[in-house]
């Protein structure tokens, strides 16, 4: 006795058909599953035992074998119990339909429930893909599932409604993405700028940093602000296109975060994960591989508070994804990547003890403590930092004054503006921002006159600045001028550029 039917695979981010084959033989009694799965694949054959015995159907004690095709891709996760049990049901005729255009995912409990597993999102995309018509995936998944046009989706909460479904005794009901349509991801719902007092400048450089994409440090004194300025960014950022909120709700799918009831995060994610982080909660990875966090802030920002206190290791691990947007990992049966296209931002005080140059508060660190402060943070990290700001601490007065600050949507207003321009000077190629100019692009599109280059270069003297400093300068303030939107840079726009480079100057050097 044989039966095939589809069903979804996923590795990494990518997820591919699987068909499973069943075939029934009256020996010995055995229940064998092939296709290189792994043990959380091998334990299907419990559950199914089990849920098929447990819901009025029959369990023959013969000799089963199930075959995951592909044979060559390993076979992870528990998303096999559902069209095991539906092909089991089929193979013993205790069940009988053409299940052709159909793909099952789920996990299964033993009393038939069908629980919720990770990346439906892209498996129900990738079925669509493969020509399925009608996909069967678990009821608590159905939010992120409904998003995806072209295909019917059926969410199934237990085993007896599936087969009652398909032996056309009582139909199922689609979703659709009407259903999801009012809830929105409150996860990340934006804090606003308004609340931050005084700070004006610190608020300039985020709008600077949000409008050409570049990568910022906070540097200031405990309690000055610069958590509550950093969660406040994603609040500035251009609105999420569809495809990018696709692409973020893939990412937390896969990665089991997606909030329940919530069918596209359409709000840039703000993740800040603490400095005791391991690599792979970082970059991802582990047994069945899940995104980390450089990838769960995909499209959105990442923000490291208390930069020198992370490990070398995780500030080497996240320097080639930060650059790229990609993160590779090895793995035995093969690499897989995640996207993370992410805005950094970083935080850390001055010293130790986070008083030095303090106006009022006294620093208790041995000389020589802030540069070797400084000297934690791994060079090369340091080095994708485009903006340095120093967030000194407010005065009171400004801060308990009922003034409120300017809200966060019309300094994304002005953000707006400046991206469009760059859309259109990068039209044609991958880049998406400033930050992100080829050296052969800033050389195009950041000309300098000879009074500018003059300046350009006296300050290098004085401040001594460093020469790999010289196209982050230039860069900034091409972001600066189409804040203004000046076709070409100005000496003043060059001027505020410089400043934006603290650690390259003072103390710390
Ligand atoms: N500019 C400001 N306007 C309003 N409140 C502020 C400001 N700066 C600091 N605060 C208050 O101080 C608290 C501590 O700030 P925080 O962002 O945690 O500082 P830091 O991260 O620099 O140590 C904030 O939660 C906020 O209540
Ligand atoms: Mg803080
Ligand atoms: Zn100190």
């Amino acid at each position: 006795m044989f039966a095939k039917v589809n069903s979804m695979g996923l590795f990494g981010m990518k997820s591919f058909p699987v068909s499973t084959e069943i075939d029934i033989s009256k020996n010995l009694p055995r229940f064998d599953i092939v296709g290189l799965p792994d043990t959380s694949v091998s334990e299907s054959k419990s559950r199914v035992q089990s849920a098929i015995k447990n819901c009025r159907f029959r369990f023959y004690e013969w000799r089963t074998t199930v075959n995951l095709a592909p044979a060559d891709i390993r076979k992870e996760g528990p998303v096999y119990d559902l069209p095991i049990f539906v092909a089991y049901l089929l193979a013993t005729g205790q069940l009988s339909c053409d299940t052709k255009d159909m793909a099952f995912i789920g996990e299964l409990s033993l009393d038939g429930i069908v629980r919720k597993v990770n990346g439906v999102l892209s498996m129900v995309i990738c079925a669509r893909d493969n020509g399925i018509k009608e996909v069967f995936i678990p009821a608590d998944n159905a939010a992120e599932a409904s998003v995806v046009n072209n295909i019917t989706v059926y969410p199934v909460r237990n085993t007896n409604e599936l087969v009652d479904h398909l032996a056309g005794r009582n139909r199922l009901t689609p979703c659709s993405k009407e259903d999801y349509a009012d809830k929105s991801c409150d996860e990340f719902a934006y804090l606003d700028f308004a609340d931050v007092k005084g700070q004006y400048h610190v608020k300039r450089a985020l709008e600077i940093a949000a409008a050409g994409g570049h990568n910022t440090l906070l540097i200031g004194p405990p309690g000055s602000g610069k958590s509550m300025l950093a969660k406040r960014l994603p609040s500035i950022l251009p609105d999420m296109t569809f495809e990018e909120s696709l692409e973020t709700t893939e990412i937390y799918s896969v990665a089991g975060q997606l909030p329940s009831g919530v069918s596209l995060i359409t709000k840039r994610p703000y993740r800040s994960p603490h400095h005791t982080v391991s690599t792979a909660g970082l970059s991802g990875g582990g047994r069945i591989p899940h995104p980390g966090e450089l990838s769960l802030a995909h499209n959105g920002v990442l923000f490291l508070d208390e930069l020198p206190e992370f490990s070398r290791v995780a500030m080497e691990t996240m320097r080639q994804p930060v650059e790229d947007g990609i993160i590779t990992i090895s793995r035995v049966s093969g690499t897989l990547t995640y996207p993370c296209e992410t805005m950094l931002v970083c935080a850390m005080n001055p010293c130790p003890c986070g008083y030095y140059g303090h106006p009022t508060k006294e620093c208790t660190c041995p000389k020589g403590a802030p540069v070797k402060y400084l000297s934690k943070v791994s060079g090369p990290l340091l080095d994708r930092l485009d903006i340095h700001v120093e967030v000194p601490q407010v005065d009171f007065k400004k801060l308990s004054d009922d003034e409120k600050g300017e809200p966060s949507a019309v300094i994304r207003e002005r953000v707006n503006a400046a991206r469009k321009i760059q859309q259109k000077r990068f039209e044609g190629t991958s880049i998406k921002c400033n930050a992100k100019m080829t050296p052969a692009m800033t050389r195009e599109f950041c000309k300098l006159d000879e009074r500018q280059k003059a300046f350009l270069e006296k300050s290098f003297e004085k401040l001594g600045l460093s020469a790999r400093a010289y196209d982050k300068i230039l860069r900034v303030a091409r972001t600066i001028a189409d804040l203004d939107g000046d076709e070409n840079i100005q000496l003043a726009h060059l001027t505020e550029a410089v400043q934006y480079r603290s650690l390259d100057r003072k103390f710390w050097r």
